[in-house]
């Protein structure tokens, strides 16, 4: 069942969604040689909990961080260790979701440490791109499949890898909620109303489509070991047109 969200529940929304984007603004400038990903977990951690929030990852399915942090040919699903230094030339995804009063905002982003390649710089470019593009078809009436279509054709024009076994989701009271939203075309008929809040989440490739998880029962990464990124917004189909909830207010 898709639920749709009363006008108190998207306030929550939106303020739950500020923490996420303020964790990220810090991310941003936090990203950097030298930095694990465990100090970044820390970071992001203060902020959610200094903002009243909690961070929704923790302990989700027995999630043992705050946020997620995967690396180079890491989708999504790393989690923060001491070990795991960045280097130049790296490229790091950072998921990050924050509760507020019961409600969820949910979001990624992929940022490049210092100089990267050019191709990891068009994936990350394309990625965003094919976020945008979903974000711009969150409008009631339209078929969710049109989210999914924009997406893929962003992802293909450039040729890059779509991973197939995860997707965007449902988000409100529960990380995870109806739909399940497919980074391509699968004939969903479902309809987009107001009042639906849904992530979009494209996890693209520079390579192939293939994924794998690791024995830690977490970390996602490609089977060609090749670069992966990973965008996400939480976003509301408002009256007006698509509203992203995981901004700065
Ligand atoms: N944004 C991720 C998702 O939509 C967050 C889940 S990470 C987990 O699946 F560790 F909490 F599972
Ligand atoms: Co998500």
């Amino acid at each position: 069942m898709i639920t749709r969200k009363s006008r108190e529940e998207l306030k929550l929304m939106r303020h739950a969604g500020s923490i996420v984007a303020l964790v990220h603004q810090e991310m941003k400038k936090a990203v950097c040689e030298g930095i694990s990903t465990y100090e970044l977990d820390q970071i992001a951690s203060k902020i959610i909990r200094d903002n009243k929030a909690i961070p929704t990852f923790l302990n989700y399915h027995g999630y043992p961080a705050s946020i997620c942090t995967s690396v180079n040919e890491q989708v999504v699903h790393g989690i923060p260790s001491k070990d795991i230094v960045l280097q130049a030339g790296d490229i790091i995804s950072i998921d990050v979701g924050a509760t507020y009063r019961g409600l969820v905002g949910d979001s990624a982003w992929t940022y490049p440490v210092g100089e990267i390649s050019q191709d990891k710089k068009m994936l990350l470019e394309t990625t965003e791109k094919a976020l945008m593009a979903g974000v711009s078809r969150m409008i009631s009436g339209n078929l969710l499949e049109e989210v999914s279509a924009a997406v893929e054709d962003v992802a293909l024009s450039k040729g890059l890898g779509i991973v197939r076994q995860y997707g965007g989701h449902g988000v409100g009271r529960n990380m995870h909620e109806d739909p399940f939203v497919f980074n391509y075309r699968t004939g969903n008929k479902t309809v987009l109303k107001s009042g639906m809040t849904i992530a979009i989440e494209p996890m693209l490739n520079l390579g192939k489509d293939d994924v794998y998880v690791l024995d830690d029962d977490w970390t996602v990464v490609t089977a060609d070991d090749m670069a992966s990124a990973h965008f996400e917004h939480t976003v509301l189909v408002g009256d007006d047109g698509p509203e992203i909830l995981t901004k700065l207010s």
